[in-house]
């Protein structure tokens, strides 16, 4: 059976999405919708399908079985939801939405279709991390306590400067957040659990741009970790992103998406060949060369496809990242109440 994959957005990742499409076999990139024409159609010269530049005509394309989004952040869930009532498969780009509000809209409009509905975090299936996930899952961490994780990138300001959506609050829907920490974000919720209460500060340091560049936050963790997080676009030169994960059993340390340090008392056999430092890690880049995550992401969906189960990140799972951080803004519009008193704090609960 081969596979008809319709791509909307014709940007940046729309490239990665083609490149990782292609490399599966019994895969075709069917069309290409996007508002830029040549884009679209460069797109469709190197890789194949029809380009579109109406959003109606690109919908009724057959053979078409499932799109991948790759638009700005803020219409992924308005065009799944029009995807999912002609009765394509939708898979999108993280975040799922930039509002819970919408995301959910999705979700159920999937689910009444009879679609599946899955959300690009290609760190899910990234080797080392999914190592990680599972010795958390084994206990050898042993009670998690502590998760430090720090997203310390640069984007240069023609990133900004040069889009018309990056940095807006309507499409991007937030910054260093909402756009690059929000992997992150969802890295820590899939290893350590839901998060229960957070407080947190954003701020606009650097770039011209409506969202925050910079972004703080303390987390509460339900089974009793607690953590810190850094976000932020402004951190020249950039540099790759470490998250460290302590358990009363020892210490795992990532760089990027790779395991550097495995400190554990009862080391796994398989623990020394990943505690490697990876000489040809990237600091930070938008552009994804390495499409083999995406590879694994588009894989793991036509499976679920073919075999009508649950893709690795469903709606449910993709929507999770993005309502802790929208409890995270909640947080930080919150004001400081510590200021001259004693004992006062500023948090959200996320149950709010
Ligand atoms: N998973 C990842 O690592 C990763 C990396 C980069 C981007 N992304 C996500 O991909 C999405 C796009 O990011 P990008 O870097 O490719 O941006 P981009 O600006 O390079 O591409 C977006 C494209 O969408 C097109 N577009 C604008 N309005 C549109 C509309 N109404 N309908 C269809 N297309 C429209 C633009 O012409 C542009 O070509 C974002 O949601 C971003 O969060 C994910």
């Amino acid at each position: 059976m081969t596979f008809h994959i319709g791509l909307i957005g014709g940007g940046n990742i729309s490239e990665t999405h083609a490149r990782a499409a292609r490399a599966i076999s019994g895969v075709e990139v069917a069309a290409v919708y996007g508002t830029n024409s040549e884009k679209a159609r460069k797109l469709c010269v190197e890789h194949g399908g029809r380009p579109y530049t109406d959003f109606a005509a690109f919908l009724a394309h057959r053979p078409m079985d499932l799109v991948i989004i790759g638009s700005p952040s803020g219409l992924h869930a308005t065009q799944g939801i029009a995807a999912a009532k002609q009765g394509l498969h939708v898979l999108t780009e993280k975040p799922i939405d930039i509002s819970t509000r919408c995301a959910d809209e999705l979700i159920e409009t999937a689910k009444k279709s009879g679609v599946k509905l899955g959300v690009i975090f290609q760190d899910r299936m990234k080797p080392h991390i999914r190592q990680l996930k599972d010795w958390i899952d084994r206990g050898l961490l042993g009670e998690l306590l502590l998760a430090d994780a720090r997203v310390k990138w640069y984007r240069p300001p023609e990133y900004y400067a040069n889009s018309r959506w990056r940095g807006t609050l309507a499409l991007d829907g937030g910054g260093a957040l909402m756009n690059q920490g929000i992997h992150t974000i969802d890295l820590l919720l899939w290893l350590l659990g839901d998060v229960s209460r957070v407080q947190a500060r954003v701020a606009t340091q650097l770039h011209p741009i409506e969202s925050e560049d910079t972004a703080t936050a303390i987390l509460e963790f339900a089974n009793g970790a607690i953590g810190v997080f850094h976000a932020t676009t402004a951190a020249y030169p950039g540099y790759p992103r470490r998250v460290e994960i302590s358990g009363t059993e020892g210490t795992v340390v990532l760089e990027h998406d790779r395991i550097i340090a495995v400190d554990l008392r009862n080391a796994p056999a398989e623990g020394a060949k990943f505690a490697e430092r990876d000489e040809n890690r990237s600091g930070s880049s938008a552009v994804v060369s390495d499409f083999r995550g995406h590879q694994a992401m588009i894989e793991d969906f036509l499976c679920a496809v073919r075999k009508d189960t649950t893709p690795a990140c469903d709606g449910h799972e993709g929507r999770r990242s993005l309502a802790l951080i929208e409890a995270i803004y909640a947080a930080a519009r919150t004001p400081d109440r510590t200021a001259g008193r004693k004992n006062s704090n500023f948090h959200w609960d996320t149950s709010q």
